[in-house]
């Protein structure tokens, strides 16, 4: 499949030009920017991108490409770090600025290059840079300006390298995707194949190769990844060979487990086994509220019931072990995103014996490995997977585990169900859940006093929290109508006795996390 590889040096932004390129149907693989460019890693690359970095050209140990970037013919975009690697590694030079140029910023184009095809001759771009191109690589030209005299965008007068020191990835960049699109299409001549149905193609093609006759165990947990490789695995390999295996851990929300049989079921998957472990879990809890402890005795929990149900379920030693493991949780060199996801899922994808007993014996399987969380979700619209699935918030595997703060029993578990199903519903109704990114109910261990009728009450608080973000990374407090958020508090406290005060949290993260442990 046509394909642009974008080297990573570490830049925070190289996740999304890998996902505004996969937007224009253009399949994108990432690579660590000094990986050698061997014939395996440039099968169907048809165009290079060398992306940002938090690094100056000048650092000692400053990442370097493989120099043969310049040399297999291949079209290069330097974005940002890119463009200044490509000039030093021609002779140019790079300075560092007296004042970091940072946020929108005014570009001309100055000559005619390819790259700026159907973009106004002047445009505002999106800049994030400390060092910029002092002095023209031999061979270079600038093709863009910005106002204070700086190249905006730079070609070479016979090779197809190119470079823009503003960041067209970035959505305030105007005409930016109009960029990246004649880089990808124009210029590299990439063909638009990356659509999801090839992609359910070729991943049925390869699951049938890969796993022959023997039979597929697959771990749900209820949530967008599971469902959707769920889906994936019962259409490739029909309901017989796939097993599903789903953990009720008592820390659910309300109605989700009958809601995950309902959605299991109506994918035509005839082996789902649904293990009871609230005792287990709820048991192992009791006395405990250090988050971290807490986190730790969820996870060793998952693993001994995981354990105990595989066991049980007697699929010999031949099975595969199927992963809902996303793009993100695989990047070698991962950082920010594929770093972080990483260490969230560590309980579910790393840690587990079972997991690493398959990988040792090379029966894994992981079919959503070259998806990011949104085409998973396009995936799943595909497929046929529940829009109320598909466009599900996030849930953290420790689940309410993490959201009853402190020690974590059964009626504070019923109690905070209650107040998240609630607001949740609410937020459907009221048409704001779908312009959150997540948002849940945290019961709080503090209680006070308040009136119910004539009767003093002493209740539980809950404090409600919604956020706006792309990746969980960072997130920014949802701009709550007042008049929702007061009329949400009082159906809760309303409805729910044990629950006398509702508060709204408006910490972003940073310094917050999105979850409270
Ligand atoms: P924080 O609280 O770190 O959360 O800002 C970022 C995102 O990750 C989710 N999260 C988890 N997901 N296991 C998971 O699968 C976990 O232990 C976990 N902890 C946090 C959180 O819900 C948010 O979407």
């Amino acid at each position: 499949m046509d394909t642009i590889l974008i080297l990573d040096y570490g830049s925070q932004y190289t996740q999304l030009i890998a996902r505004r390129v996969r937007e224009l149907g253009v399949y994108t693989d990432i690579a660590p920017g000094e990986a050698a460019l061997t014939p395996e890693r440039l099968a169907g690359v048809k165009g290079i991108v060398m992306a940002g970095s938090p690094s100056s050209v000048y650092d000692e140990g400053a990442p370097v490409p493989d120099q043969s970037v310049y040399t297999l013919g291949l079209p290069v975009l330097g974005i940002c770090y890119g463009a200044q690697r490509m000039t030093r590694d021609h002779g140019g030079s790079v300075a560092t600025l007296p004042d970091r140029e940072y946020g929108r910023r005014p570009v001309k184009v100055t000559a005619c290059d390819p790259l700026f095809e159907g973009v106004p001759p002047e445009f505002t771009s999106w800049m994030s840079h400390g060092d910029s191109i002092e002095a023209l690589a031999p061979g270079f030209v600038a093709v863009a300006m910005t106002d204070n005299g700086i190249p905006a965008a730079i070609a070479h007068e016979s090779l197809p390298l190119r470079g823009v020191q503003f960041h067209p990835e970035v959505t305030h960049c105007e005409h930016g995707s109009r960029i990246l699109a004649n880089f990808a299409l124009g210029i590299c001549g990439c063909d638009r194949s990356w659509t999801m149905e090839r992609y359910i193609d070729e991943e049925r093609e390869a699951l049938r190769a890969r796993v022959g006759s023997a039979p597929v165990l697959l771990l749900i947990s209820g949530g967008v990844d599971s469902t959707v490789a769920a889906a994936l695995l019962l259409k490739t390999l029909g309901p017989e060979r796939v097993h599903l295996l789903y953990i009720d851990t008592g820390l659910m929300r309300k109605d989700e487990s009958a809601e995950v049989m309902r959605t299991l079921n109506a994918l035509g998957a005839a082996h789902v086994h649904r293990a009871d472990a609230e005792p287990d879990f709820l048991a192992a809890l009791s006395g405990v509220s250090e988050p971290e402890e807490k986190r730790r005795i969820i996870g060793d929990m998952f693993i001994t019931v995981q354990q105990r149900e595989v066991e049980r379920l007697g699929l010999g030693e031949d099975y595969f072990l199927a992963q809902g493991t996303l793009y993100t949780d695989l990047i070698e060199s991962g950082k920010g995103v594929g770093k972080k996801a990483h260490v969230i899922k560590s309980h579910h994808n790393v840690r587990s014996p079972l997991v690493e007993k398959k990988r040792a014996e090379g029966r894994v399987v992981e079919p959503l490995d070259r998806l990011y969380k949104d085409e998973v979700r396009a995936l799943g619209r595909v497929l046929g997977v529940d829009e109320a699935v598909v466009s599900r918030h996030p849930f953290p595997g420790p689940g309410l585990g993490v959201r009853v703060l402190g020690e974590v029993t059964k009626e504070k578990c019923d109690t905070l169900r209650a107040a998240d199903d609630i607001y949740l519903a609410e937020l459907r109704a009221r048409g704001l859940y779908d312009r959150i990114w997540q948002a849940f109910a945290v019961l709080l261990p503090v209680r006070s006093v308040g009136v119910a009728g004539d009767v003093r009450r002493y209740g539980w608080t809950v404090a409600l929290r919604a956020v706006a973000s792309t990746d969980g990374m960072t997130a920014d407090v949802f701009e709550f109508p007042m008049k929702d958020l007061l009329a949400i508090s009082a159906i809760i406290t309303n409805r729910v006795p044990a629950v006398g005060r509702v508060v709204y949290d408006v910490s972003s993260k940073p310094p917050a996390t999105i979850e409270w442990e």
